[in-house]
């Protein structure tokens, strides 16, 4: 017996050494932590639990049949953060470059297929040469059955990806089909083709940095969601996001137990929008005014920045914050920010984080950029997304609030449930000066005219009341008290219930 239960101990030793002491210090050199130390840093401690420890492939060309490690090149099982249970599989980049075989693959597939029937998050720690050039079709065959079952999760449970080294070709694809892509600076890179092709086929040259690197990513592609230091930071970051996120879509987010006082007033916030009208102001510091304990986890922060996209809790529940920023292209609506905006409200929707949505847009960007660029296909995702949503939708104008702009920001047309104004806001088709040199065209030349024009055009419309006698704005509340009416109004639509009519699926502008 005593046999029995050594030879149990050494199989794991071996498997738990992955490729080998020399290729973890290669791991190390690098900067990056070996696939189980990043277990060991995203999970509870001791709470990991691993499935297929044992799995080797199958392949026996090019003397494949001589080199089977145990795993196969990732470890893959179920875990907790903060008691709460995820699936996750983490490729071992000491094995075969972390590649993807056929039974790699199947081990990423039973963890898939677990958290979809149990109801838990599957993350993905990926750090991977692609598809085991040995194994050829076999492989890919292998990342189509991924790829399947992250469609069939989408919506099911939350994905979560995290590119932690090299992620190339088709492989991308999976974790371009999750909710949440993560990557770490200087040391993981997603592309489709590589630099050497790229040069090939274009005569392009560009490091593997600058085509895929962290910063591509969350500044110009907007493929990831968010970008950290070091693994050590990754892991940190990916369990306090998890915190914020429902298992899967048969339970409510979850509520945390909370240290702030609900009805805290701010006084602050009533000098928050300059006399000028015309005049910046930073919107996060309405957010974290609002949120419990200041708490508040930015998705896309260094992409489209003139909309605000994140999670905060109110009395300890997850709320989604969509949110224009005046500092940045003044708060307009453009084609980034409507696709950054829409995809984060379809995720909020999908897994029933209500919305807060706070207001402060000038209309849509003009320009010919925008437009050949199909600003009319991509705003109408926003407003599409906000149209279909079905989870409460809480609503903020703190200042303006004209044009489309208007109607797309979860108004009260889109089935928002509590929409409230802030005395300074301004709901109208459009600017003072715009309106009066379209209305008045004719005294154009007379400055004198247009400005008393322009001063009788304010008067009427540049406040929230016009909209707040038609019911267009349930109420006009004191900026101080934001916190306090936002917190009860969500309270008060705890019990909501809307469902839209049956339909195999809805078509939203792609
Ligand atoms: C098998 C692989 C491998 C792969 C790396 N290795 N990639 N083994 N299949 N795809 C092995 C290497 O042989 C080496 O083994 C070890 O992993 C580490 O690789 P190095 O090259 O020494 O590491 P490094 O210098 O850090 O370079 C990493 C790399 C490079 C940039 C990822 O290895 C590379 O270019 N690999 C090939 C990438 C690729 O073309 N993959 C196919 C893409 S197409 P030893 O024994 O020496 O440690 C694809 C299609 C997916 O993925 C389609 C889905 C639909």
């Amino acid at each position: 017996m005593q046999d029995i239960l050594q030879e149990l101990e050494h199989r794991r030793a071996e498997a738990r050494i992955g490729g080998g002491e020399k290729r973890i210090a290669a791991q190390h050199a690098k900067g990056k932590l070996t696939a189980r130390e990043r277990i060991d840093l995203l999970l509870d401690e001791g709470s990991f639990e691993e499935f297929d420890m044992f799995v080797a492939h199958r392949c026996t060309d090019f003397g494949m049949q001589d080199s089977r490690p145990a795993g196969d090149g990732v470890v893959t099982g179920w875990g907790t953060i903060n008691g709460r249970m995820v699936y996750l599989y983490s490729q071992d980049f000491t094995v075969f470059g972390g590649s993807l075989s056929e039974t790699h693959a199947k081990k990423i597939c039973k963890i898939m297929d677990m958290a979809m029937q149990n109801g838990a998050p599957v993350i993905g720690l990926n750090d991977s040469g692609g598809a085991r050039i040995q194994e050829g079709v076999a492989s890919l065959a292998g990342y189509a059955e991924v790829f399947q079952r992250n469609v069939m999760a989408s919506g099911v449970v939350p994905q979560i990806s995290v590119i932690m080294g090299p992620c190339a070709g088709g492989a991308v694809y999976s974790p371009a089909m999750t909710d949440f892509i993560f990557m770490v600076r200087d040391s993981s890179y997603m592309f489709v083709t590589g630099p050497d092709v790229v040069k090939t086929v274009t005569n392009e040259h560009v490091t593997a940095e600058e085509l895929g690197g962290a910063l591509t990513h969350t500044r110009k592609s907007s493929v990831a969601d968010g970008a950290f230091e070091n693994d050590v930071e990754a892991m940190a970051e990916v369990r306090r996001l998890v915190d914020f996120l429902p298992l899967s879509n048969r339970e409510k987010p979850p509520v945390r137990p909370f240290f702030d006082d609900v009805d805290r007033v701010d006084s602050s916030l009533d000098t928050l929008i300059p006399d000028n009208s015309n005049a910046p102001y930073d919107m996060k510091e309405l957010i974290t005014k609002v949120a419990d304990e200041g708490d508040f986890y930015e998705i896309q922060e260094d992409f489209a920045k003139n909309v605000i996209t994140g999670f905060i809790r109110l009395e300890g529940q997850s709320v989604g914050v969509v949110a224009n920023q005046p500092m940045v292209l003044a708060g307009c609506l453009d084609i980034d920010s409507s696709r950054k905006a829409a995809r984060f409200v379809r995720f909020c929707d999908a897994f029933e984080i209500p919305i807060l949505t706070f207001v402060d847009v000038p209309g849509f960007l003009p320009g010919t950029g925008q437009e050949l660029g199909g600003v009319i296909k991509h705003g109408a995702k926003l407003l599409f997304a906000y149209g279909e949503a079905t989870v409460p939708k809480v609503t903020v104008i703190t200042r303006k609030a004209y044009g489309g702009a208007y109607d797309v920001m979860s108004s009260k047309h889109l089935r928002g449930d509590f929409n409230y104004a802030w005395p300074t806001a301004e709901i109208a088709v459009m600017g003072a000066k715009g309106a009066t040199e379209i209305l008045y065209r004719s005294e154009l030349g007379n400055p004198e005219k247009i400005a008393a024009r322009t001063a009788e055009y304010e008067d009427r419309f540049a406040n929230p009341f016009v909209a707040a006698e038609k019911g267009f704005i349930d109420e006009v509340i004191q900026p101080r008290s934001t916190r306090r009416r936002v917190c009860r109004a969500f309270a008060a639509l705890r019990g909501k219930t809307l469902t839209n009519p049956w339909k195999k699926h809805d078509n939203i502008p792609l």
